[in-house]
């Protein structure tokens, strides 16, 4: 098959579109034909290494893929062949920027029909993350106001719709030129935080997700209600201390299941949620999808198209 090998930590350059071996299903597992792989922030930080991202090389990176299956391991019950499915890999496992991959068909679901392959892949991490975030770690209520930091970006473009859904008031941070669009997701209050210190102006939040990390974290806990819960996906800066006692600081587990991909449908179908804008790029383009990511300031979600 052909993949996109990452050599060596460093740069972009460092991503090769080349062959590989084909995986092969091992028991319970099932083979995909990848149709679509989103690009997720991860990505390039693996690429650069460090802060417990090394792996091994030749690396394939790659969280999350929409495909067929092609091939069933031994006790693989759940798909036939030619099922259309799209899932996450499970934590520790990369691979998805590949013609196929394998994985343990319990944790992947079927893609819902009403979303192509690039919307599938898109719409999988990223909805994972901000559905473990909001419902099942930060336990978000109607009536309560949470600021979502970072509100273009993929996981937190899929958090504002979760959250209007829950019934929450929601405020988030972007650039004047994402205004429009994280108003169109649902979002009551827009920060340009170019212009104006949410830590200064916003207060009262019963939750805070920031999915943005660094210089951002310390006011994060300004703006939360005593007894409020923040909820991170980004690092904080190095040698941060929680600044609060009388708030809980929250990591959601973003465990790889089935149950949280149908929860996904269950918000898609209800019209709750809606696929982010998406910029693709073919499989051998991994490298120029990867700048783009790395500058931190895309809007939706960026995908290489395998097929
Ligand atoms: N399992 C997990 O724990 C998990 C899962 C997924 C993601 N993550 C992490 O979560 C973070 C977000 O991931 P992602 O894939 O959603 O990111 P992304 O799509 O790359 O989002 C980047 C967004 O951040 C915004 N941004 C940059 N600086 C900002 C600032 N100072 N204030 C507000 N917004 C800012 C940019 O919008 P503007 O252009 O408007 O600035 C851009 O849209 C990453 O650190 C990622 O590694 C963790």
């Amino acid at each position: 098959m052909k993949a996109v090998l990452l050599t060596a930590h460093g740069g972009p350059e460092n991503l090769h579109y080349t062959d590989a071996p084909d995986p092969v299903a091992g028991v319970g597992e099932v083979v995909v034909d990848v149709h679509a792989a989103s690009i997720n922030a991860a990505d390039w930080k693996v690429r650069v290494g460090g802060h417990g991202y090394n792996v091994k090389f030749p690396h394939i990176l790659g969280r999350d893929f929409s495909g067929v299956v092609s091939a069933l391991g031994a006790g693989a019950t759940d798909f036939a062949v030619g099922d259309a499915v799209f899932g996450v890999m499970d934590a520790g496992i990369e691979g998805t920027y590949a013609e196929k991959l394998k994985i343990k068909a319990g944790i992947i679901a079927r893609k819902p029909d009403s979303l192509n392959h690039a919307q599938a892949t898109a719409m999988a991490l990223t909805s994972l993350t901000a559905i473990w975030a909001l419902e099942d770690t930060a336990q978000l209520k109607a009536g309560e106001t949470v600021l979502i930091q970072g509100g273009a970006g993929g996981v937190a473009g899929f958090a504002i719709q979760l959250a209007k859904h829950i019934g929450a008031h929601v405020i988030t941070t972007a650039s004047a030129g994402n205004r429009d669009y994280v108003a169109g997701l649902g979002a009551d209050r827009v920060i340009d935080y170019r212009s104006e210190d949410f830590a200064k102006t916003v207060s009262g939040c019963d939750v805070v997700f920031d999915t943005v990390g660094g210089d951002v974290r310390p006011g994060c806990y300004t703006v939360l209600k005593p007894g409020g819960r923040m909820v991170f996906i980004a690092q904080a800066p190095d040698g941060f201390v929680v600044p609060r006692d009388d708030v809980k600081t929250l990591r959601p587990a973003v465990n790889r299941d089935r149950a949280h991909l149908e929860r996904m449908k269950v918000l898609l179908a209800a019209g709750a949620v809606s696929p982010p804008v998406i910029t693709e790029y073919p499989l051998s383009e991994a490298a120029a999808a990867h700048r783009v990511s790395e500058a931190r300031h895309l809007r939706g979600k960026l995908v290489l198209m395998v097929r």
